[in-house]
């Protein structure tokens, strides 16, 4: 059945209609194609079909075209062809030979062919955004995209090669599993975070399949294909930012030193002064003592001896008070013979020594290995210990009940900072270290503690000296100190020592 009028015409809107001879001469054109490739009806006709060859498509694209019309089969392709103007157009053709009726052989060609530029125009655009997008993501060290669960969508190599994972393994995971933190609630709001920082850049702790830690400044922004999905760039900062805390903690370390000596010169000059003016006051003490005894029984003497005693009382505070000065600043006329008790018994006699004060109110525990001795002065050790437990026992009075637990072990692989100086220690250690269950002491704190005169407690309850002198002792002996506290729990002092040279085997 002949085709309607209405469907030719139809056909002739919507399509480009050509019919060329055997040797590709146009023949028959329809107005779509005047209109599309610009060239009018006389111009085309009679034409080598080639008058459209825009160039893109290879002479193997065309042979292969030719192969199959001219061998009686239909050929269909996406083809690039060139108007007139010079611009390209983009169409869908359809290339059929055409039978003669009676010889059966064929005489002709025929094409319909759709204008499929803006199609074409739309993909090009696509795959330069792809091309940009790939370009953009080679010049960070890590990229994701992620859903809005946190659901990765995309990875790339760089981002498998910083997390240590294969892209496979990502794909089944959430962003929040690259978070440093433990604790799924911190993890959690810190995705929350993520989500939400749209465009601002921010440093955030990461950690890698084998464990080890990184730091990546990151920024993420939420897709134009407004699909929900959230783009998520890193850099990898860990070097920088380690550096940047080592530097940090020279500069603490030069700090302390410098606060350390200025405030050592200022006390040890003092202390020198007071001791000249106590060594008066005693002196013209005793001569008073002297007139005492000389005197015959009465009231007054019963007084003037009273008093005698009261200023030898207050007297010697001051002096030890001015000791525990001087042995901060190392100033004391060093000891001509060291004498050295097993360390674990050092600790015990402190022990029962403030058992008043201490065990009748505390639980304390001691775990302490006896075949393990500091080589610091048993004077000195006393001097730690009790400092370290009056210290402990002041953090929980108010509590009024807790525990005290003292360990004497060895500590092998250490790696941390020293609280009192700064410095990175790492190795195997004796430590001593004294427990309590108080008020704990928080992190700005802690920077201070070591600091001479720097105390807490009331006016005449605490001279701040307590730590100091513990510091400069440990310091003295090659030691140092860490500090472990959470506040509400308590707060453990690590007193670490180097181990003896011939203690390797221990
Ligand atoms: N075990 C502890 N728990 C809580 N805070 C502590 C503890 N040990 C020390 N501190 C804090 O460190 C500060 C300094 O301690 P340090 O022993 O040097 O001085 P002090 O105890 O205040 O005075 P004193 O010279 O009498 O020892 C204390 O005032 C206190 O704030
Ligand atoms: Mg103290």
């Amino acid at each position: 059945m002949p085709y309607s009028q209405d469907f030719i015409n139809a056909l002739n809107h919507a399509a480009i209609i050509t019919e060329t001879d055997l040797q590709g001469r146009i023949i028959s054109v329809n107005e779509l194609f005047c209109k599309i490739s610009g060239y009018s009806a006389a111009e085309l006709l009679g034409s080598p079909h080639r008058i459209v060859n825009s160039g893109v498509h290879s002479k193997e694209f065309f042979n292969e075209m030719w192969r199959r019309i001219s061998s009686g089969n239909t050929w269909c392709g996406e083809v690039c062809n060139r108007a007139k103007d010079g611009s390209f157009y983009w169409v869908q053709a359809t290339i059929f030979p055409v039978f003669h009726a009676e010889t059966n052989e064929i005489y002709r060609y025929a094409a319909i062919r759709f204008d499929i530029t803006e199609k074409k125009e739309q993909e090009l655009a696509l795959s330069r955004r792809a091309a940009q997008y790939k370009a953009v993501i080679e010049t960070t060290d890590g990229f994701c995209r992620i859903n809005r669960n946190g659901r990765f969508l995309d990875v790339s190599e760089g981002y498998c090669h910083i997390t240590g994972y294969s892209q496979d393994e990502l794909m089944q995971m959430n962003i929040y599993d690259m978070d440093a933190s433990e604790n799924f609630v911190e993890r959690m709001n810190n995705f929350k975070y993520l989500i939400e920082s749209n465009g601002k850049s921010y440093e955030a702790k990461r950690r890698r399949k084998n464990g080890s830690i990184w730091t990546a400044e990151i920024n993420a922004s939420y897709s134009t294909l407004d699909d929900g999905s959230l783009f998520v760039f890193f850099h990898d900062i860990t070097e920088r930012k380690s550096m940047e805390e080592h530097n940090e903690m020279l500069r603490q370390q030069v700090n302390q030193m410098q606060k350390l000596d200025s405030i050592g010169r200022l006390t040890a000059g003092i202390a020198h002064d007071f001791n000249n003016v106590l060594a008066s006051i005693l002196g013209y003490n005793d001569f008073n003592q002297d007139i005492s005894d000389e005197m015959p029984e009465s009231e007054m003497k019963r007084e003037l001896r009273h008093n005698v005693e009261q200023v030898k009382i207050a007297a010697n505070r001051a002096v030890e008070l001015i000791n525990k000065m001087l042995t901060y600043t190392r100033q004391k006329v060093p000891r001509k013979t060291k004498d050295t008790k097993p360390t674990a018994q050092v600790i015990e006699e402190v022990v029962n020594m403030l058992r008043s004060g201490l065990t009748s109110k505390f639980q304390v525990e001691l775990n302490l290995d006896a075949s393990l001795n500091i080589d610091v002065d048993t004077i000195d050790m006393h001097q730690i210990m009790t400092n370290l437990l009056v210290n402990a026992r002041d953090a929980m009075r108010q509590q009024g009940s807790g525990s005290i637990k003292i360990q004497l072990q060895i500590t092998r692989n250490l790696n941390g900072h020293c609280d009192a100086c700064f410095k990175q220690i790492t190795g195997d250690f004796i430590e001593l270290s004294v427990s309590d269950t108080g008020t704990g002491i928080d992190k700005e704190t802690i920077r201070h503690i070591f600091d001479p005169f720097f105390t807490t407690k009331s006016v005449g309850e605490g001279t701040g000296l307590g730590l100091s002198v513990v510091n400069g002792i440990v310091r003295d002996s090659g030691g140092h100190l860490l500090v472990d506290s959470q506040l509400g729990k308590g707060t453990t002092f690590r007193l670490i020592f180097p181990l003896p040279s011939n203690s390797q085997s221990i």
